[in-house]
This record gives structure tokens, C-alpha cells and sequence, in this order.
């Protein structure tokens, strides 16, 4: 048994150093968000767009100012196929993931439009700064207790707080109906 756990080791230091390490469960190895225990998932980058979202207001830490931004919602396969599909409950193993950006404009675009637009007074803006993302992870057992879905917010790669996190069920209540998602498959244009 002990000369398992070395060689396991040992072929994990190897891995480290090489860098080819597997994703085993399809989790990155940062530390794990409060009450769900949820890591980031791995490549989230890279799935597929359910739809896009824009949310101003005052900041939200109470420090005042303007909030301005663009969020995205990203869908591994299983929830791109539940939401094509309108399958409801989505089914476990369905990740969305929202990504959330500081919205910001560019001088060198709004005057490329002027340029060709003169009359219009275009103003365009594109996400800037990340700001963090949010997770709704669907398993049906584990999580029985917030509508089957698990919660994870996560800022530059760090989970947020519990008190963070034991806001996000009780807000999506009111799409329960909708299996608590509120974002709707944006129609291909
Ligand atoms: C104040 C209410 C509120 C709280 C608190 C809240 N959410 Fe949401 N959430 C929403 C609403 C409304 C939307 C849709 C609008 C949007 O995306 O901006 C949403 C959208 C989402 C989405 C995209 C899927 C969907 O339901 O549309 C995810 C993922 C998500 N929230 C995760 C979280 C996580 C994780 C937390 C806790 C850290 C959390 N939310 C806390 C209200 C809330």
C-alpha cells in the first residue's frame, strides 16, 4: 500500500512539472466555493452562448459609484442541449456559468462609426475588465436541499465568502418555475 501512494505521488509531482496534468473531474484544482464546494470547472472559457445580459445600477460593495456591465451565460453540453430542447428540470451533470465584465467604450470604434455613420451618433461599448463568475451546477441529490443546483461565485480565480453564497439560492426562487434560471436561449440570428 505504501509503495502505491509513493509511486502515486511521484507520478503526480511528474505531472506537475510537466504540466500535462488531466482535468479527472472536470474541476481546476483552485480551492473550492462555501457551502456547495464547488471548484472552477475546467475550459468554462470555451462553451457554448446562451445568451447575453447588461446590468447597471450603483456598485454593490456600497462604495458608491456607477455599476455598468455585460454578463454572459455559457452553457457546457448537457445544459446547451437542455436549453435547445427546453428540458425542464435540467439534468445533472447541466453547468451555466455567467461571466461578468465592467462595460467599456472605445474612442477608436465610436469614431470608425461616426466616421461611416455621421448623422447616427453610434456609441458602442465591449466587455473591458473581468469582473467575476458565477456558477449554477445541477445535481439532483447533492444539492436537494437549493433546487438541485449547487452555487459558486468566484473573483480572479477565488471563491466568494459563505455569507456571498448563501444569498444565491433564495434570490432564484422566483424562477423556479424555470427550474430557478432566469436566462432564456438567445435566438440564433
Ligand atoms: C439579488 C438576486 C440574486 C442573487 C443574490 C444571485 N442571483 Fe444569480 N441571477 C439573478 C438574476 C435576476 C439573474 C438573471 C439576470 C442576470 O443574469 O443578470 C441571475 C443569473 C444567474 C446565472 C445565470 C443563469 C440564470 O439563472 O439566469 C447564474 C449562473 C447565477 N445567477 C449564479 C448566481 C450565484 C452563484 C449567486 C451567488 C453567489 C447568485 N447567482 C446570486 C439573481 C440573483
Amino acid at each position: 500500500m505504501k509503495r502505491i501512494v509513493v509511486t502515486l505521488v511521484g507520478i503526480g509531482a511528474l505531472a506537475g512539472v510537466i504540466g500535462t496534468t488531466a482535468p479527472v473531474s472536470g474541476q481546476s484544482d483552485s480551492q473550492a466555493a462555501p457551502i456547495y464546494g464547488i471548484k472552477l470547472p475546467q475550459g468554462y472559457r470555451d462553451w457554448r452562448l446562451i445568451s447575453v445580459k447588461q446590468l447597471t445600477g450603483k456598485q454593490l460593495t456600497g462604495a458608491g459609484g456607477e455599476l455598468k456591465q455585460l454578463r454572459a451565460e455559457l452553457g457546457n453540453d448537457l445544459a446547451i442541449k437542455a436549453f435547445r430542447e427546453g428540458t425542464l428540470p435540467f439534468p445533472d451533470g447541466a453547468i451555466i456559468a455567467a461571466l461578468h465584465w465592467n462595460e467599456e467604450s472605445s474612442d477608436f470604434d465610436n469614431q470608425a462609426l461616426a466616421a461611416g455613420f455621421p448623422k447616427l451618433g453610434l456609441q458602442s461599448s465591449f466587455a473591458g475588465s473581468a469582473v467575476n463568475v458565477q456558477f449554477m451546477v445541477k445535481d439532483s441529490n447533492k444539492y436537494a436541499a437549493s433546487g438541485g443546483w449547487g452555487f459558486a461565485d468566484f473573483t480572479n480565480g477565488k471563491p466568494g465568502n459563505e455569507a456571498l453564497h448563501e444569498k444565491c439560492f433564495p434570490c432564484h426562487v422566483p424562477a423556479k418555475d424555470k427550474d430557478y434560471v432566469f436566462t432564456r436561449y438567445a435566438p440564433t440570428p
